[in-house]
């Protein structure tokens, strides 16, 4: 590992906003807040600009950015530190874990920001909105919970519709090109590093926000590629 990278992953291990793979932490989000508001999380969160920017912004919501890359996470936790944003932490798991972190029914909202795509047909199920993930963000979310997709993948945005249409989930806002008139309201408007390298060669960037059915999300039996599917 580079030596940048090596500093980092040492310093979030003394950050006292940041969790790597925690043991019984269910219980605890409200003993580490001082607070019972709610929790909003953000999945794949990078450098967390969403979790750092809406925390500065709702001060009675509780933010935690998720990822498994603490060298990212370690920019956004910096900062929360520097600034004493006592309303976000990080934690540092594979998001497949997930469930192990939170009690059920325990979050309110979700986002999901610019994502990895997996692109290729046979490494669909790691896609956060695949149907393995809805299933896990059902057992997750309040009752009413919404989720939130920004991505400037036009698959993935098209997988994700087809995802809320099969599910049948209620969208709440499905935006195609958020810049379209200009620079969106927050908080569409908070840029994260990805989207910024995306906006630099000039991407479509895309958000959707839904909320899960109320009976249970079957995940579907697998199906099988056809060769030229199972090639690619
Ligand atoms: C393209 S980056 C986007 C980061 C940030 N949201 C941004 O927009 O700048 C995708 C992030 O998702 C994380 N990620 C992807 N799959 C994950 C998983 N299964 N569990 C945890 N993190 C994951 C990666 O580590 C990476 O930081």
């Amino acid at each position: 590992m580079q030596g940048k990278k090596l500093k980092r992953f040492a310093a979030i291990k003394t950050f006292d906003n940041v969790y790597e793979y925690p043991e019984n932490m269910q219980d605890k989000w409200s003993t580490h807040f001082n607070n019972d508001h709610p929790i909003i999380l953000e999945l794949a969160c990078g450098k967390g600009e969403y979790s750092v920017n809406m925390a500065l912004a709702f001060p009675d919501k509780n933010f935690i950015g998720v990822d498994v890359k603490g060298n990212r996470m370690f920019i956004g936790a910096k900062r929360a530190l520097a600034e004493n944003i006592s309303n976000v932490a990080f934690l540092r798991i594979r998001i497949e874990q997930i469930l192990q972190y939170f009690n059920p029914h325990s979050i309110s909202e979700i986002w999901i920001t610019f994502p990895d795509p997996f692109l290729r047909e046979g490494k669909a199920k790691n896609r956060l909105t695949h149907h393995k993930f809805l299933a896990l963000y059902q057992q997750l979310l309040k009752p009413n919970g919404i989720i939130h997709l920004k991505t400037d993948s036009v698959e993935l945005y098209e997988f994700t519709q087809e995802m809320v249409a099969h599910h049948t989930c209620e969208v709440i806002q499905n935006i195609g090109d958020v810049y379209k008139n200009g620079t969106p309201a927050f908080p569409l408007n908070i840029q994260t590093f990805y989207e910024g390298m995306h906006l630099k060669d000039n991407r479509t960037i895309r958000y959707i926000s839904f909320r899960l059915p109320q009976t249970k999300i079957e995940i579907p039996p697998k199906k099988k590629l056809n060769e030229e599917e199972a090639s690619l």
